[in-house]
C-alpha cells in the first residue's frame, strides 16, 4: 500500500465519526508534520501516522483495547510496521520504547496539541496570538482541560530536546493554518 495522508484520512474516517476525534487527529497531524523536516523524517509517513494514532479510539474507547487492538486492523489494511509501531508507542500504558524520532515526536505532540486546541476553544481569537506564557499558565490549572496529562506534555518537550516554550510555539504555529478545520475562531473572522 502507498503510505499517504489521504489514505490515512480514509482509514481514520471509516472508523471515526466523532468530529472532535477527527479534529484531534488533524491537530496532531499538523504538529507532527511540522517537525518532520527538523528531525529528518518522511513527512507523508509521519502525517499518516499522526492521523492514525487514535483511529480506533471510537471503537476501542478503553485502555485495555486502545490502541493495541487497533494494530491488527492496521496490519490487515496493509499499513507498514513502522507506522503501526509508532501508533502503539504513543500509549503510555504499553510502555514501549520511544526509540525513533517519529515515536518521540508523536508522543510529544499528542497531549500538547490537545491542550493547545482546548486553549484556543475558549479564546475569542482561537489560537491566534496564543503565547507560550498563557499556555503554561493554563497547564498549571488542573481543572482546565483536566483530561490532558501534564506530565506527558513536559516529558514530550524534554524528549525532543526542546524548551517547552519553543515546543508550544511550534505546535501553535503548525495548527494555525488549519484553525477553521479545527473549529477554532481566528482573529480575522
Ligand atoms: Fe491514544
Ligand atoms: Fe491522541
Amino acid at each position: 500500500m502507498e503510505v499517504t495522508r489521504e489514505q490515512a484520512w480514509e482509514t481514520l474516517t471509516r472508523y471515526t465519526q466523532s468530529e472532535a476525534l477527527r479534529r484531534h487527529a488533524l491537530a496532531v497531524e499538523a504538529s507532527v508534520g511540522s517537525y518532520a523536516q527538523r528531525f529528518d523524517g518522511d513527512e507523508e509517513l509521519w502525517r499518516a501516522t499522526a492521523l492514525l494514532h487514535d483511529f480506533d479510539y471510537e471503537i476501542h474507547p478503553t485502555l485495555d483495547e486502545h490502541p493495541q487492538d487497533g494494530a491488527p486492523i492496521l496490519r490487515q489494511e496493509g499499513w507498514p510496521e513502522e507506522v503501526i509501531e509508532a501508533v502503539l508507542s504513543h500509549a503510555e500504558h504499553l510502555a514501549m520504547p520511544r526509540d525513533t524520532p517519529l515515536k518521540r515526536v508523536l508522543f510529544a505532540c499528542d497531549e500538547l496539541s490537545g491542550f493547545v486546541h482546548a486553549c484556543g476553544l475558549v479564546r475569542p481569537t482561537g489560537i491566534d496570538g496564543l503565547e507560550p506564557k498563557s499556555v503554561k499558565k493554563k497547564l498549571k490549572q488542573p481543572s482546565f482541560a483536566a483530561g490532558v496529562h501534564r506530565d506527558e506534555v513536559y516529558q514530550g518537550a524534554e524528549l525532543l530536546g526542546l524548551e517547552l516554550d519553543e515546543h508550544i510555539r511550534n505546535v501553535v504555529e503548525s495548527m494555525r493554518p488549519i484553525a477553521p478545520e479545527l473549529g477554532l475562531r481566528t482573529a480575522a473572522a
